[in-house]
């Protein structure tokens, strides 16, 4: 259950289930080549059974990645935020406790829920070599 959104569920995504995934990250303009790599882990997310955005981690000790997507008609009704709050529970869950994400152009989403930008030299290797080519603006928080 999250603030705002009470009947927002998230089901986990095994491999074969993760092609409307790839769908929504692809039109984001999200990285999408990598879900099935080891170390990754999706979900998907519904309000009274309709399907409302993905949301993965991609977990390195400590460190995870984050990949969030709330589908386009839906957005600016508080979803994203929800969302993001549902997976920071689920990455503490998976034992790290720094979440990084790209922000692309996302700066201001995600100041709003509490992350803070991230200086190149603080960023962990293992986050670094996720990243993409020409990623500028990386944030994280620490969620645990
Ligand atoms: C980033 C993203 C996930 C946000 O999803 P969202 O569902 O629109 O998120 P929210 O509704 O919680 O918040 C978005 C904005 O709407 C505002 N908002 C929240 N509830 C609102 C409401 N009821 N009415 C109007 N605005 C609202 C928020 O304050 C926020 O404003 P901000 O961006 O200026 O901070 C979405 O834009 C997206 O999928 N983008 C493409 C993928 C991407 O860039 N992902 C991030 C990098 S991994």
């Amino acid at each position: 259950m999250t603030a705002g959104h009470p009947k927002l569920l998230w089901l986990p995504l095994a491999p074969f289930e993760r092609e409307g995934l790839r769908r929504a990250l692809e039109r984001a303009g999200l990285p999408h080549d990598d879900i099935d790599a080891p170390g990754r882990w999706f979900w998907r997310f519904e309000e009274n059974d309709v399907p409302v955005g993905f949301g993965g981690i991609e977990v390195h000790g400590d460190d995870g990645l984050l990949r969030i997507v709330t589908l386009p008609v839906l957005r600016h009704r508080g979803l994203g935020g929800a969302i993001a709050t549902a997976l920071e529970g689920e990455t503490v869950a998976l034992g790290c406790r720094t979440l990084y994400v790209v922000v692309g152009g996302e700066a201001a989403f995600f100041a709003e829920q509490g992350y803070v930008p991230s200086r190149p030299d603080a960023i962990p290797v293992a986050i670094a070599a996720s990243l993409p080519a020409g990623t500028d603006l990386v944030m994280a928080k620490q969620v645990g």
